[in-house]
């Protein structure tokens, strides 16, 4: 009995400073275990007498179920503090601010050139993409503008070689378009081209879209009319569209067309320069001498042809001043514009 009692008071301490699993596990090892101090006290009964061995077994057997009914309460109260640390550390803080990842969104001018792929798509137009490193008879002399002439001045190119260029325009894919398809055929042909330029509304690459009709007695009228849809279905539907005359050496007539100004709708404004019109195209009927050119029979066949800067219709669009700024790359700028 005053080893029970004296290994009480020891047992007392020892399962009031348990404050974990690893302190649970350890007084468990100390006391209950098999080489424990309880099985330590039922060894020493041996030492004693048959008589007193059983009374003296049943006092050990006691004070075992005592201590292990005390540990059990313990580990249960553990358990369940650590099952609480455990939620604490898991659970969720709603009132934080989330992570947001932009989805990313399509550049203007990738959004400008779906749109206006998308109208042509709706027109029976097919896609035709030329090479951007062309040579001097694709994109001048086959397109009418032969060497001397002062249409050269107009489009300041980057020579390769003397005979090969970085295109200045998507116009020689009509030649390549002609010597490969067969008429009558529709066809658009997008593309970055290329200009020793560089201002507030050029850069040295800016992208084009070129358009090709060939066919059987075509006039001016298909022109406008296709051209006058298109501002329609680019801009809004009550834009109105002008032919002005113009001179283009690979178009005979020529024209530019200009739509009603997309920010005044007309009445005149700094973007229009108070003249209530914007330019956006340049186009007209396929002058005589690109058709045979193309490798086809003047007589037989009229072109449409008409070319257009992605560019400046983005920026027209979105109301973008400058054109560095489509290229900057700064995306708080780019995610803007979702189409
Ligand atoms: N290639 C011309 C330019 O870059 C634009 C153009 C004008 C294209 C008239 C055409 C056209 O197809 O017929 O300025």
């Amino acid at each position: 009995m005053e080893q029970i009692n004296a290994l009480r008071a020891g047992v007392e301490t020892a399962l009031a400073a348990i404050k974990s699993p690893a302190e649970l596990k350890d007084f468990f090892g100390a006391y209950l275990g098999k080489s424990g101090q309880i099985q330590a006290l039922m060894k020493s009964l041996g030492a004693l007498s048959k008589e007193e061995r059983p009374a003296a077994g049943k006092r050990i057997n006691d004070f075992k179920e005592e201590v292990l009914a005390k540990f059990k309460a313990i580990e249960a109260a553990i358990e369940k503090q650590e099952l609480l640390k455990k939620y604490e550390n898991e659970s969720v803080d709603i009132s934080m601010p989330a992570v947001f990842r932009s989805p990313g969104a399509l550049h203007p001018v990738s959004i400008i050139r779906k749109e206006l792929l998308d109208v042509f798509a709706g027109m029976g137009f097919t896609l035709y993409e030329g090479p951007e490193i062309e040579d001097d008879y694709h994109n001048f002399t086959a397109l009418n503008t032969p060497q001397d002439h002062p249409a050269r001045d107009k489009q300041d190119t980057f020579y390769i070689t003397e005979d090969t260029l970085l295109r200045t325009h998507t116009s020689p894919g009509q030649i390549r378009c002609m010597k490969t398809m067969k008429p009558p055929f529709k066809v658009v042909m997008p593309g970055r081209v290329f200009r020793s330029d560089d201002d507030a509304t050029h850069l040295p690459m800016f992208h084009q879209m070129e358009g090709l009709v060939i066919d059987k007695g075509l006039s001016m009228c298909d022109l406008y009319g296709l051209l006058d849809s298109l501002a329609k279905s680019v801009f809004s539907p009550d834009t109105k569209t002008r032919f002005r005359p113009s001179y283009f050496p690979f178009t005979e007539p020529s024209v530019e067309v200009d739509v009603s100004c997309c920010e005044c709708g007309g009445s005149g404004c700094r973007l229009c320069k108070e003249t209530g019109w914007i330019e956006i195209l340049g186009g007209g009927v396929v002058n005589r001498k690109v058709i045979e050119n193309g490798g086809l029979d003047p007589d037989e066949y009229t072109g449409l042809a008409f070319g257009t800067g992605l560019d400046r219709i983005a920026m027209l669009k979105y109301g973008v001043n400058n054109i560095h700024i489509l290229y900057d790359g700064d995306v708080r700028i780019l995610k803007q514009f979702k189409g």
